[in-house]
């Protein structure tokens, strides 16, 4: 098994091939590192109602979670786009609730250009179970 971002680029490039994105024409791709080691991939998945459209990344941890996991360790994310893509808000947030804040998210371009952050810089001062404490 590959430490490196290796496999995940490569799954994730290949799955992003696969997104139903006629509405933007914007194809991502996403590839995780489960807790057991396992690479699990998801693609966005448009919808003529626009905001029932899902994300890669919530495609890619859908899949995960129907795998029976419920920890991922890394993450890569890839769309033909200018510079690295960034996940969105609530992307962050469904990553944050698998991912501890130490987990590396690798965002790309088809190109190559890759920019890793962990977790926490991605969504610092992140909701979390904590702050239900009580109730
Ligand atoms: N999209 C993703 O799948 N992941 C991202 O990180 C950014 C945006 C999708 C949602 C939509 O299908 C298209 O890209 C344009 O926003």
């Amino acid at each position: 098994m590959s430490d490196g971002p290796d496999e995940l680029r490569e799954a994730a490039r290949r799955v992003r091939e696969m997104a139903y994105a006629p509405y933007s024409n914007f194809k991502v791709g996403a590839a995780l590192r489960t807790g057991a080691g396992r690479v699990v991939s998801g693609c966005n998945v448009e919808n003529v109602a626009y905001p029932e459209g899902t994300c890669a990344e919530a495609g890619a941890i859908a899949a995960m979670v129907a795998g029976g996991e419920t920890e991922l360790t890394a993450i890569y994310v890839v769309a033909d786009a200018p510079a690295p893509v960034p996940p969105c808000g609530g992307c962050r947030q469904k990553i944050a609730e698998f991912a501890g804040p130490d987990a590396v998210v690798t965002m790309a371009t088809l190109a190559g250009d890759e920019r890793a952050m962990s977790v926490a810089e991605l969504l610092p001062g992140a909701f979390g179970k904590g702050h239900m404490e009580g109730a």
